[in-house]
């Protein structure tokens, strides 16, 4: 089992999944309950393993690169990589640092030190997720022909410079709570994020709440390319296919920015409300069901008394 954990190929992850419902199979005969659910649990977890690695690498660098670097649209944190291969010919050195960026411009290496020279705040990058060589081979490769393109589908959406106005928060607003709907279709945020003002059942708690984000993430441009490309576990799959449009980035921001001064939303607050509302339910369901099952020992007490009276007095 334990061997299987790396595959290398699509063959190989289907002999794993014709082994696994074997093993299932025999696992189920035997019926232990705690085997059972160890077993899910792990197969789980491989399963997860098995898809982090089998990515393909334009999905790769979307999750991985996209919210630190474009291909043609400019500096985020990171440098534009278009003409990577201009600037820095040598892939052994590129794969090296892809590798452990860290590593890198800690042994002197003069180009790195004018990258981080060049970078606000002279961040240096994180070493990213499972970067095999063969990742960054293929990465590099990704980058030389998008940069030939004449717009990479990494060029990003422009982040505006215009100043924040109160139409802008009202429309940020609306599109948070799902009054107004995401042009290609996304999930509203109320659904999974909560906010400070929101009614007492609040928005989803799936994600963190939302109303200090702009103060968390820093700056405009950070939030900004945040969302343009969000690259965390659960924003990543719902958003990749359903991008947020520029203007609706701005607006988004701009109404993050307007509440970052307020208190997050009580959760402890909205969870009471939440079981005040659910135990109002629950008295209104025992008073119902109190009254029909009333009704019904009534129902069947009656002729059984009057068959009782009738009785005696025959
Ligand atoms: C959190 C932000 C961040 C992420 C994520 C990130 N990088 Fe970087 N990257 C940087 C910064 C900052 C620099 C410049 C400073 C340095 O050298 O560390 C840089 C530099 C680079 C360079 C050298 C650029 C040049 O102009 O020579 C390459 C190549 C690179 N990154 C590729 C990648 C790839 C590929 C990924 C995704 C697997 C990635 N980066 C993810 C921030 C990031
Ligand atoms: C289906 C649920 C879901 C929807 C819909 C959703 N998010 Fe998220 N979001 C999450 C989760 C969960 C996280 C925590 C990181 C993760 O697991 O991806 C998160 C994280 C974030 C973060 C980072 C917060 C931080 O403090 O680092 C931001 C910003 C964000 N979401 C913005 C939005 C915006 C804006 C929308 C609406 C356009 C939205 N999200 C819609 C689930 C969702």
């Amino acid at each position: 089992m334990l061997s299987k954990l790396s595959l290398s190929s699509l063959g190989d992850f289907n002999e794993f999944v014709i082994e696994t419902i074997t093993d299932l199979r025999c696992i189920a005969s035997r019926f232990t309950p705690t085997g059972v659910m160890s077993f899910a649990v792990i197969t789980l977890f491989t399963l997860s393993q098995a898809s982090a690695q089998n990515v393909d690498t334009p999905d790769y660098f979307r999750q991985n690169c996209m919210n630190c670097h474009t291909i043609g649209g400019g500096r985020l944190a990171g440098p534009d990589l278009k003409d990577l291969s201009t600037r820095q010919s040598d892939p052994e050195w590129l794969i090296r640092f892809m590798q452990n960026p860290r590593a890198v411009v800690e042994s002197g290496d003069g180009y790195a030190a004018k990258r981080v020279d060049d970078t606000p705040g002279r961040a240096i990058m994180p070493t990213p997720p499972n970067m095999t060589r063969y990742r960054a081979e293929q990465l590099i490769k990704l980058i030389e022909e998008e940069s030939a393109k004449e717009k990479s589908q990494f060029q990003g959406v422009r982040i505006s410079n215009e100043p924040f106005t109160a139409k802008d928060v009202d429309e940020g607003r609306n599109i948070f709570v799902g009054r107004q709907k995401l042009a290609n279709g996304g999930t509203a945020c109320i659904n999974c994020h909560d906010m400070h003002d929101l009614s007492a059942l609040g928005g989803g708690h799936l994600g963190p709440d939302l109303t200090q984000v702009y103060s968390r993430l820093h700056t405009r441009k950070a939030i900004s390319a945040w969302l343009m490309a969000p690259a965390t576990e659960n924003m990543q799959p719902i958003f990749k296919n359903h991008p947020l449009e520029a203007d609706e980035i701005h607006a988004l921001v701009a109404y993050f920015a307007s509440t970052a001064k307020e208190p997050a939303a009580n959760a402890s607050v909205s969870r009471i409300a939440f079981l005040l509302s659910g135990l109002g339910l629950a008295t209104a369901l025992i008073f119902l069901a109190d009254t029909l099952w009333k009704r019904r020992l009534h129902a069947v007490r009656k002729p059984l008394v009057e068959a009782g009276s009738r009785g005696k007095q025959q």
